[in-house]
């Protein structure tokens, strides 16, 4: 295969260029990152379990017309992707307190928000990823007024998606996050879900006993990380081909 050239090298995903052009081919690395990178280490099947529920949950927004950049999986540790320009922003949704919103307000992990609540954070590796307001984003020029409301319309239906999804497997969807990009046709402008929607970006609680299915295993060294992305992926029947395949309910006539 002819080599490839990198576009983009971030934590846990390369980008290279894509076939045509406006694609990119979305690489995922075995490696997780924590606190801004203090913590690192290289987990064996991450980038491969990745990919398969990157792809799941974007298909599934894609079925019901919540515009994401996938295209189609290419094979294991890549995806087809279409090129975006990235907001600098991460859209956070909160439906229970936890993690940097439970420290910086002193409430208690796990409390129940009365309304899912939706976050900005300045993506600046070397401020840390900020919390930034509205009057922020709009003052500082990383988003118009127009991009904003778009952006938490699309938050909150990625939510009321991936909510429902995980409450059918018996796990709560804690507060995840996304990221936004601009495409255009012709003269028009709209956003869509780019990034990577995967155990990494999400906080996931199995609603029985509370156990962690997400990258806090790591960053609080709860245990087996790829083991807790497995349990994510087999009960959502999404695991990688040589993956023990899960035995799913068939039609009779
Ligand atoms: P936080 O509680 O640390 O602010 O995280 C909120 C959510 O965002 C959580 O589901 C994990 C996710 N997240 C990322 O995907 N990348 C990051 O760099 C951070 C800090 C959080």
């Amino acid at each position: 295969m002819a080599r490839r050239k990198k576009v983009y090298e971030g934590k846990a995903k390369i980008l290279y260029e894509g076939p045509e052009p406006g694609t990119l081919v979305q690489y995922f690395k075995d490696d997780a990152t924590a606190f801004n990178a203090e913590k690192h280490a290289t987990i064996d099947g991450k980038g491969v379990l990745n990919n398969r529920l990157s792809e799941f949950f974007m298909t599934g927004l894609n079925s019901i017309g919540v515009p994401t950049h996938f295209i189609r999986r290419i094979n294991m540790r890549e995806q087809l992707i279409r090129a975006v320009e990235i907001i600098p922003l991460e859209v956070v949704v909160r439906n229970i307190a936890a993690g940097s919103m439970s420290k910086r307000l002193g409430i208690e992990e796990g409390t129940a928000l009365p309304r899912p609540i939706v976050e900005f954070y300045l993506k600046n590796d070397e401020l840390g990823d900020p919390l930034v307001s509205e009057e922020h984003v709009i003052a500082f020029g990383w988003a118009g007024q127009q991009d904003l409301d778009d952006m938490v319309s699309l938050a909150l239906r990625v939510n009321d998606f991936l909510s429902g999804l995980m409450l059918g497997v018996g796990i709560r969807l804690v507060d995840f996050k996304i990221e936004i990009g601009r495409i255009w046709d012709g003269d028009y402008m709209r956003l869509i879900v780019a990034d990577e929607i995967s155990p990494d970006s999400c906080r996931l609680w199995d609603i029985e006993t509370g156990q962690k299915l997400d990258k806090d295993v790591f960053r609080r060294d709860l245990g087996d990380l790829a083991d807790a992305y497995t349990e994510v992926a087999r009960r959502l029947g999404v695991l990688p081909k040589s993956g023990m395949q899960v035995s799913k309910p068939t039609l009779i006539n």
